[in-house]
C-alpha cells in the first residue's frame, strides 16, 4: 500500500472525518494524521511523506538538528531531524520559519514521548524569518502583548488552542441543533430594528463618505457662482429668441433645426449648472435634522445587536430554528467580558414555554462541554496545564450535575443575606443583577451553573412574556462560574394587546415593530428562545481571563485591528 492510501485508510478509522478532506486538498499530509493515529504513527515507519508547518523551536545535538514543526492540525509538534548536509540550517531553525519538507517516518530512540519522527530528505519550500525582526520570536509573551499582533498570534500555543476549541464549539453547536431538528437560519447583519431596545447600535451609513466625496469634488471643481447662473440663463434666453426670430422670418428648416439644437444644448447646460448650484457641503438636512432619506437604504440602518426578532419570523413557520452569527453592540464597555463585535447562538422554539427554554439551554451547554471532553482533550490539557488548572474539572462538573434554577426574587433574597462579601452595588428587588452578584451566585452559593428566571419587567426587553403577577416577565439567564451571564433568553410575548402595551409603556417607537406585531396578529404561537454568547462560552471553556483572547479579531472601544 502506498503512503497516501495507508494514511487515508488510517484516517478513516479516526472519529473526525473532515481530516481526510483536508489532507486531500494539499500535497502534504496533516501532522495530526500521522501522530494522532491510534498507533501514534508507529504503523507508518519507513514511509515517505510530505509535511508543512511552522518551526516552533529547534536544537542541535550530535550533528543533527531537531526542528519542532507544528501545522495547527493538532496541539503536538512533529519532530523533524535534519542532517546538516541536507540543507542550509541557519535558514530552517528560527522560530516561525515555514517549512514544507519531505522525509521518512522513523522510530525515535526508546523513552521518547513521541512515537514517530521525520528524517528529512528534501526541503521543498521555506518561508524564512529574520529572528531579530520577528515580533513573536520569544517563547512566552503575555496575551495582552500578543493583542498587538492579531495577525501573527495564531502561531502561539495558547491562541491556536483557543482557535481549535472555538472551532469545536461551533461544530458542536450545529451538531446539537441539527440533531434536534432545528433549521439554521441566516438573519441579517444590517437591520432597521433595535432588538434589545437599548439604543446601543452601530449605524450603517454612506452619508459620511458621500459628504466627504462631495467636499473633495466641490474643492476640485467649485460650484457655479450666481454670475455663472445668470450667464447661463441669458444664453438660454438668447438661443430661444434666435429660434423664434427664425420661425417668424420663415427661415429654412435646416437653419431652424440647427438653432433648436443649440437651444437644447444651452438648456441642458443650465440644468447641469442648476444641479451643481444646489450642492451644499456637509450632511443632507431637513428641519434641522440629518435627512436619512438620502442615505443608502433611504432610512436609518444599523448593525444587528441580535438576530432574535428576525429568527422569530422563521420559528413561526419552521417551528424550531436557530441563528448563529456576529452581533454588534456600541456599549462603551471596557470589561473583560464585553466585546463590541461578538458571536451569538440564538435558537428559537415554537410551541414551547420558559421551562422548555431552560431545558434546551441546559442540555446545549452540557453538550458543548461533553463535546470538548470527547474531542479536544489535548488542547484542554494544555489549558489545564498553562491557563487554568480547574478547566477540565469544570467541564466534567457541568456535565454531571443539574443546573440550579431559582427565581430572580429568590436570587435577590439569597444575595441580601450575604455577609462575607461587600458588593459594590446594593442588592434589592428591582435591580439588574451586576456581574459581581451573578458570579457570587454561581461561584460561591451554588458552585455550579445557575438559571435565574422571572425577572422584574422594568429591567427586561419588551418582547418578554408578562407573567400573571404583572410585575415579572418569563425571562431567564444562565450564569456560569468564571464568566457570569452566559445565556439570556425568555418566553416571548405572543399576545398582541399585551405586547402593544409593553411597546407603548416602554416608550419605544411603534413603526419599526409593526412586522413583529404581525406575527402576533396572524397565527400567533407560544414560543421561546435564548442567546448564548459564543465568545463567553469560549472564555468559560478555556478559563482565559479576557474575552479579547477568546475571539480571533477582537473589537472593543479604540480597537479594530485588521
Ligand atoms: O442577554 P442578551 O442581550 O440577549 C439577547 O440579545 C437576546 N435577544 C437573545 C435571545 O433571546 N435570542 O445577549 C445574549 C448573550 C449574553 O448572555 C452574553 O453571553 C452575550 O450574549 N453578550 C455578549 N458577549 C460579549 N460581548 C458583549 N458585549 C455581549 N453582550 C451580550
Ligand atoms: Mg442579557
Amino acid at each position: 500500500m502506498g503512503t497516501e492510501e495507508s494514511l487515508t485508510s488510517a484516517m478513516e478509522n479516526m472519529s473526525v472525518s473532515s481530516e481526510v478532506a483536508q489532507a486531500k486538498y494539499s500535497r502534504r499530509v496533516l501532522i495530526k494524521s500521522i501522530i494522532k493515529r491510534p498507533d501514534k504513527g508507529q504503523g507508518l515507519f519507513g514511509q515517505s511523506v510530505v509535511v508543512g508547518g511552522w518551526v516552533k523551536t529547534s536544537r542541535a545535538h550530535g550533528g543533527i538538528t531537531f526542528l519542532e514543526v507544528n501545522d495547527g492540525s493538532c496541539f503536538d509538534n512533529l519532530q523533524v531531524l535534519v542532517n546538516g548536509e541536507v540543507f542550509s540550517l541557519a535558514q530552517l531553525t528560527p522560530t516561525g520559519t515555514c517549512v514544507m519538507v519531505e522525509g521518512e517516518l522513523t522510530q525515535p530512540p526508546e523513552g521518547k514521548e513521541q512515537k514517530v519522527e521525520l528524517k528529512l530528505t528534501k526541503v521543498l519550500e521555506v518561508g524564512t524569518v529574520d529572528p531579530r525582526k520577528y515580533p513573536i520570536a520569544k517563547t512566552y509573551l503575555p496575551l495582552e502583548h500578543l493583542r498587538s499582533y492579531v495577525h501573527l498570534r495564531a502561531r502561539t500555543n495558547t491562541i491556536s488552542v483557543v482557535a481549535r476549541i472555538r472551532n469545536a464549539l461551533a461544530y458542536a453547536t450545529h451538531t446539537f441543533f441539527q440533531n434536534h431538528g432545528f433549521n439554521y437560519i441566516q438573519t441579517p447583519i444590517i437591520t432597521t430594528s433595535d432588538c434589545e431596545g437599548a439604543g446601543e447600535m452601530f449605524q450603517v451609513t454612506t452619508l459620511f463618505s458621500e459628504a466627504d466625496k462631495l467636499a473633495r469634488d466641490l474643492k476640485e471643481s467649485p460650484p457655479p457662482t450666481e454670475a455663472d447662473m445668470e450667464a447661463s440663463k441669458l444664453l438660454v434666453k438668447d438661443k430661444g429668441q434666435r429660434v423664434s426670430d427664425l420661425k417668424t422670418n420663415k427661415a429654412d428648416k435646416a437653419s431652424i433645426g440647427a438653432a433648436v439644437s443649440e437651444l437644447q444644448k444651452a438648456k441642458d447646460q443650465l440644468l447641469k449648472l442648476e444641479e451643481r448650484f444646489k450642492l451644499k457641503p456637509g450632511l443632507p438636512e431637513k428641519d434641522g435634522k440629518i435627512d436619512f432619506s438620502h442615505d443608502f437604504f433611504a432610512r436609518q440602518a444599523f448593525l444587528t445587536v441580535s438576530g432574535q426578532l428576525q429568527v422569530e419570523t422563521y420559528a413561526c413557520a419552521l417551528s424550531s430554528v436557530y441563528t448563529f452569527g456576529p452581533t454588534f453592540r456600541a456599549e462603551n464597555s471596557h470589561t473583560s467580558r464585553h466585546l463590541a463585535e461578538f458571536w451569538m447562538v440564538e435558537p428559537e422554539i415554537a410551541f414551547a414555554d420558559l421551562e422548555d427554554d431552560m431545558n434546551c439551554a441546559e442540555d446545549y451547554v452540557k453538550f458543548l462541554c461533553q463535546w470538548l471532553l470527547d474531542n479536544c482533550l489535548d488542547d484542554m490539557k494544555f489549558i489545564a496545564d498553562k491557563i487554568d488548572k480547574t478547566a477540565i474539572d469544570r467541564l466534567q462538573k457541568i456535565v454531571s450535575a443539574p443546573f440550579a434554577r431559582i427565581t430572580y426574587t429568590e436570587a435577590v433574597q439569597r444575595l441580601e443575606k450575604v455577609t462575607d462579601k461587600k458588593f459594590d452595588s446594593k442588592v434589592e428587588w428591582g435591580i439588574d443583577l451586576a456581574s459581581e452578584h451573578e458570579r457570587y451566585l454561581t461561584e460561591v452559593i451554588y458552585e455550579k451553573p445557575v438559571i435565574v428566571y422571572n425577572y422584574p419587567k422594568m429591567i427586561k426587553a419588551f418582547y418578554m412574556r408578562l407573567n400573571e403577577d404583572n410585575k415579572t416577565v418569563a425571562a431567564m439567564d444562565v450564569l456560569v462560574p468564571k464568566v457570569g451571564e452566559l445565556i439570556g433568553g425568555s418566553q416571548r410575548e405572543e399576545r398582541l394587546e399585551v405586547i402593544e402595551k409593553r411597546i407603548e409603556d416602554m416608550g419605544l417607537p411603534r413603526e419599526p415593530y409593526e412586522w413583529y406585531l404581525d406575527l402576533r396578529r396572524f397565527g400567533t404561537v407560544k414560543h421561546c428562545g435564548f442567546g448564548l454568547g459564543f465568545d463567553r462560552m469560549v472564555l468559560f471553556a478555556t478559563g482565559l481571563e479576557n474575552i479579547r483572547d477568546a475571539i480571533p479579531f477582537p473589537r472593543y472601544p479604540g480597537k479594530a485591528d485588521l
